[in-house]
């Protein structure tokens, strides 16, 4: 698709960060867009920056962690919006785990499997048979992450296997769509080059009370971005940042080209997934991967 112009965008996670740029990046390209989130007060401001841009745009109130709720999404966009043609399956947590693997709280395990991994899932069970039935080319993007579909950071393991686990399906779904000549093109984002500056840092704002810390669980102190600075430049390692616009332009030059993998790089990257595919390949030890 080269042309946005009048197509509905559906952005799960559209209130903040890589969401919220891809909805202003669109609505710039002509686009319609219905962002869905869980956070009112965020929904609120995004719909004041629509406004105030003219984009054509409607927020909806969803969670993604629960199929209804995304099917009432899916239900409006293909009823009341006429449909849509471009689906981003966005919204993501981190619990910012902290400590050894087996003493996380199973609350942190569930919620963020719940909205990044279910999440993405009911996003792709309510919005595929729709964009199949539809019939015109149509695209379908997950946000995965580099941190754990290619690189495994020891620090944040319930993120990484959910991030892994979106990565695994898109890719089959990707498979499957291309082996039926489907007119819904599937892709895989992964914010970058750097970690991107947005609210992932502070998800507890949106954590439901059913999922609430134990208040005796450790805790990482990191809510932005300028924290996790202060914490590698201890460790003597420079925090470089990506803005979340540079993001959504690579989204979009990559629906363009029909990339299958949306996945900016830095050099540093490439040679750490190298580092671990050679040690998959050689059954060898393999350097532990740092943050940056
Ligand atoms: N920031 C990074 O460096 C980075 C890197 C790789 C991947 N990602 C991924 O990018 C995506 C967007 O995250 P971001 O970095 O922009 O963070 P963000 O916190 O700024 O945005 C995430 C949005 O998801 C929403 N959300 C949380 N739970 C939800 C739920 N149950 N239902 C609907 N919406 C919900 C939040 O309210 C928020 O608006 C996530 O999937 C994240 O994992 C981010």
């Amino acid at each position: 698709m080269q042309d946005f112009a009048g197509k509905l965008a559906v952005i799960t996670g559209g209130a903040s960060g890589v969401g919220r740029s891809l909805a202003l990046a669109l609505g710039a390209e002509g686009a319609r867009v219905l962002v869905a989130d869980v956070d009112q007060d965020g929904l609120e401001r995004i719909e004041a920056d629509l406004n105030d841009k003219l984009i054509d745009g409607d927020t909806q109130y969803c969670d993604v962690s629960d199929p209804e709720s995304v099917e009432a999404l899916a239900s409006w966009a293909f009823g009341e919006l006429g449909g849509a043609h471009l689906v981003f399956a966005n919204a993501g947590v981190s619990a910012g785990e902290a400590g050894n693997l087996w003493d996380y709280s199973p609350h942190d395990w569930q919620w963020t499997f719940g909205v990044n991994f279910w999440g993405a899932l009911n996003t792709i069970n309510a919005f595929m048979p729709r964009l199949t039935a539809q019939g015109d080319e149509a695209h379908f993007v997950t946000t995965s992450s580099g941190n754990g579909a290619f690189i495994v950071y020891p620090d944040q393991p319930i993120y990484s296997a959910t991030k892994a686990a979106v990565a695994v399906v898109t890719e089959a779904l990707h498979i499957q769509t291309r082996r039926q000549q489907s007119p819904v093109k599937v892709h895989v984002l992964f914010p970058g080059p750097h970690i991107v500056d947005t609210g992932i840092f502070d998800s507890d704002r949106v954590r439901p009370e059913a999922f609430e810390k134990p208040a005796d669980a450790p805790d990482t102190g990191i809510r932005t971005a300028e924290d996790l600075r202060k914490i590698m430049e201890l460790m003597g390692q420079e925090l470089r940042l990506t803005h979340p616009d540079e993001v959504a332009q690579s989204a979009i030059d990559g629906i363009r080209n029909d990339q299958f993998w949306i996945a900016p790089m830095n050099p540093d990257s490439k040679e750490k997934i190298r580092a671990r595919f050679d040690s998959i390949l050689n059954q060898s030890e393999f350097p532990i991967p740092t943050l940056g």
